[in-house]
């Protein structure tokens, strides 16, 4: 079946979202990786949480990004201020994983549409894409704002479908994030999941998606 267009999640799968913290590592210590692990998941907590509460709880990815680093930085006794203005800075900045700009560029080649859909806020989304070098690699960047709630809420799939134009039955889905590759196939797209981490199985990914382990292996699975 022709696929009509790949939708890839930004954070964590086209963008890493440690290397914020890889980057300063030296000012943050030994265990910044844990450190980053935690940012990452209130980050996402604060996603849903707002999600949940209702609109009038929505705040935007950039706001919950600062929560979250604010949060993780009393966790675990970071006070250097200066050190927190530059990880806030850095994750406007973060560096695109090494096989990302070849994997656009070979969709793009063949015809194949690519697109970003994220949680992240526009002007967020814009910077991260620009500094990663990626803005001339995409036909689309759709942000969550336009939906006013976070992933996994359907209205937010329903952004990329509606750009992207067909039906989720023809688009890919690309994302690192279990949760959102589930997400997304329950929304009806195809799905693959980025396993770059060798994760367990979660939501019955291996049956309902294609595994891959690193965005290099997508241009096989898509014919
Ligand atoms: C995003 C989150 C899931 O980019 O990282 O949408």
């Amino acid at each position: 079946m022709a696929v009509h267009g790949v939708v890839f999640d930004a954070y964590g799968t086209l963008l890493d979202v440690h290397s914020a913290m890889q980057r300063h590592a030296e000012r943050i210590g030994p265990n910044w990786a844990d450190i980053s692990a935690a940012w990452r998941s209130k980050q996402l907590e604060y996603t849903w949480i707002r999600s949940l509460t209702g609109a009038a709880h929505h705040r935007d990815f950039s706001v919950l990004t600062d929560a979250a680093l604010d949060f993780v930085a009393r966790k675990f006794g970071i006070t250097d201020q200066a050190l927190l203005a530059d990880l806030r800075q850095a994750y406007r900045a973060l560096s695109a994983y090494p096989e990302v700009p070849g994997v656009l560029r070979a969709l793009r080649a063949r015809g194949i549409p690519t697109a970003i859909l994220s949680n992240g806020e526009p002007n967020m989304l814009r910077q991260g894409v620009q500094a990663a070098g990626l803005e001339l690699l995409l036909d689309e960047v759709l942000s969550v704002e336009s939906a006013g709630i976070f992933k996994p809420d359907p209205r937010v799939y329903a952004l990329a479908v509606n750009r992207l134009g067909g039906d989720a039955s023809k688009l890919v889905f690309v994302s690192s994030n279990a949760w959102d590759a589930f997400a997304a196939g329950a929304n009806g797209f195809r799905v693959a999941w980025c396993n770059r981490t060798g994760q367990p199985d979660e939501y019955g990914l291996r049956a309902s998606a294609t595994e891959i382990g690193t965005l290099d292996e997508l241009a096989a699975s898509i014919t």
